[in-house]
């Protein structure tokens, strides 16, 4: 069975509402059902089912999708695994490979934890784990702590995982997989963590996907091993201590960001728990997804030097995009978040009080960090600050950026407003656009073609005749746009809609819009489309034009300009007609 006809049997088997009211209470309204979105916490229902179309909607976090995309959001699942698990509970019976990926996933995580439990046991119950033990003690984590996130440790022989986990019937091939173990040069297999303190690293659902290790002398390099990369492990995606840490964000509503295990262990030793750490990667927006989740503030905690700051700098940067300035704490210089806690010998209830005093807000933390270089180039600086909040697009954040730009730079906010939304734009556009205005009529107008497409698939070809492929040309980005492009690439027809946009943002897209309410009149609609599609097409056309001229005038050549002035009045006279422009 190909994988769209099993989306289809099983968009058949499921009807959204019976199947959405197993894990949310719903109530009828209307056409549709309403309940409270299981995907972020609210007070009032802004949860919505259609059952005439098949898709849910929640109108407070945007969520929004067909029954596969409410399951894989629910479980947090990949669209694969999704149709996997729910084909398995409508009976469906499917090609095995949709299992296969998926069971070698589950196969490698559960390698992993019996791993873990096998680290874990050397480490407290072993002669050689001694030293780890003391290592442990050392830097001040309680054994509660070491077993809460099954700590371990790697004997330094090097050859003991084979054996047991030959010991434990498993399979070497699939251990060999996940890169804990390798073969040496004589066939015989070497672990993958020789003499090092383990930290198992789970992702948020709690299922063990790679080891951190970290060398118990300062002569070994490097300081810290990891696991390779793979399928279930992906550093730009976890983030250590999720899982049991993620109770305490949601009730806290803010998240602290550290770059090391040790930061994460010793905060949460000295039970400050709202805290996540990176894996050895800078931040990601798919951590940042994460979190998005469920944190509504955020806190950067990363080594005082300079290289800690530059980081917290990308961090502002890249959590501004989603809509907020985390606050920083800053230490000094010498310290990371680990040696703070150590050094001060905090307890549990000074360590936030102290904490407290390094606390500084994001724009704060800016000008100090640029103090000294905009005293000696302000420019530098200003360019700084475009570069670094050129993306954000949450009209609330944009202002108190660009009121704390204008009154930094004592630069009218006009101005700099322009500066922002242009540069971002013209990154974004191979047209620069004048004003924003022109920018949202752009999008505005892609996303009528969008919904009309929606609507009436079967009309592609008229607009592909119109000019559709000519306007989605020019270099663009934007969700319609590439929606739109898509559209023309898998050219969808009504009935397999949703298989084409199955991936998560295209999905919320095209729930969108058949949210919207339908056209009134579907000729008048077109009409309006061809007329914009013209538009745009004559707009471009004049652009060049004048780009060409401007290129002729620095090039000084009087002939050129005159022989391409007459060319251009004679296709002017055929085609484009000034009025509209
Ligand atoms: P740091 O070098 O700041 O180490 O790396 P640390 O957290 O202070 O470690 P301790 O206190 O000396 O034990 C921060 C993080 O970067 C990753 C690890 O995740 C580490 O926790 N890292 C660091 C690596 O992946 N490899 C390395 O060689 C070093
Ligand atoms: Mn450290």
């Amino acid at each position: 069975m190909s994988e769209k006809h099993l989306f289809e049997e099983i968009k058949n088997h499921f009807e959204i509402v019976s199947f959405i009211s197993q894990y949310v209470k719903l109530k009828k309204i209307g056409r549709n059902y309403v309940g409270h979105c299981p995907f972020h916490s609210e007070k009032t229902p802004s949860f919505t089912v259609s059952p005439e179309k098949q898709i849910f909607k929640c109108f407070g976090c945007g969520a929004a999708g067909d029954v596969v995309t409410f399951y894989m959001k629910l479980r947090g699942l990949e669209f694969r695994e999704a149709l996997a698990e729910l084909a398995e509970k409508a009976g469906i019976k499917i090609d095995k490979t949709y299992f296969l990926e998926k069971k070698r996933e589950r196969e490698e995580i559960e390698l992993n934890f019996k791993v873990a439990k096998i680290y874990q046991n050397f480490l407290w119950s072993h002669p050689s784990g001694e030293r780890a033990r003391t290592y442990l003690k050392e830097r001040g984590l309680s054994e509660e702590t070491a077993k809460t996130f099954l700590l371990g440790y790697a004997p330094g022989e090097g050859r003991v995982l084979a054996s047991m986990l030959r010991a434990q019937k498993i399979d070497l091939e699939l251990a060999q997989r996940v890169g804990i173990i390798t073969k040496d040069r004589d066939g015989s297999f070497l672990d993958l963590f020789r003499d090092r303190l383990i930290f198992p690293i789970f992702n948020e659902n709690g299922e063990c996907v790679g080891f951190g290790g970290r060398a118990l002398s300062s002569q070994v390099e490097p300081k810290y091993l990891n696991s390779p990369e793979s399928k279930v492990f992906k550093k730009g995606e976890v983030l250590y201590g999720l899982f049991q840490s993620k109770e305490y964000i949601k009730k806290e509503g803010i998240v602290i960001i550290v770059e090391g295990y040790f930061d994460f262990l010793s905060l949460w030793e000295k039970a400050l728990r709202n805290v996540v750490a990176t894996c050895g990667t800078a931040l990601t927006e798919k951590h940042l997804s994460k979190l998005k989740l469920i944190a509504e503030d955020y806190i950067v905690f990363y080594d005082g030097d300079r290289a800690g700051k530059q980081a917290a700098i990308k961090a502002i940067s890249l959590i501004a995009r989603t809509g907020k300035i985390p606050k920083i704490i800053v230490l000094p210089e010498e310290l990371d978040p680990d040696s703070f806690v150590q050094k001060k010998e905090l307890s549990e209830d000074t360590l936030k009080e102290e904490l407290n005093k390094f606390l500084v807000d994001g724009f704060t933390f800016l000008r100090t960090f640029y103090l000294e270089d905009y005293k000696k180039n302000p420019s530098y600086v200003f360019r700084e600050y475009l570069e670094m909040f050129k993306g954000v697009d949450d009209p609330i954040l944009l202002n108190a950026i660009v009121r704390e730009m204008a009154s930094y730079f004592h630069i009218p906010e006009t101005e700099i407003y322009k500066r922002l939304k242009i540069d971002w734009v013209e990154k974004r556009e191979s047209i620069p656009l004048k004003t924003q205005e022109r920018e949202d009529k752009l999008s505005e107008g892609l996303k009528i073609i969008a919904q009309y497409l929606v609507n009436y698939p079967e009309e592609l070809q008229t607009l592909e005749e119109i000019g559709l492929g000519e306007l989605l040309k020019e270099e663009r980005e934007g969700p319609y746009y590439e929606f739109l492009l898509k559209f023309l690439e898998r050219k969808p027809g009504q009935d397999d809609l949703f298989f084409v946009f199955s991936e998560g943002p295209f999905q919320e897209i095209l729930s969108d819009l058949l949210f919207s309410p339908p056209f009134e009149n579907k000729e008048s609609v077109l009409e309006d489309i061809k007329q914009y599609i013209k538009k745009e097409l004559r707009k471009r056309e004049l652009k060049r034009v004048c780009e060409n001229l401007k290129l002729l005038e620095r090039a000084g050549n009087r002939e050129e300009i005159e022989v391409f002035l007459y060319r251009l009045r004679e296709k002017l006279k055929n085609s484009i007609d000034f009025k509209e422009i």
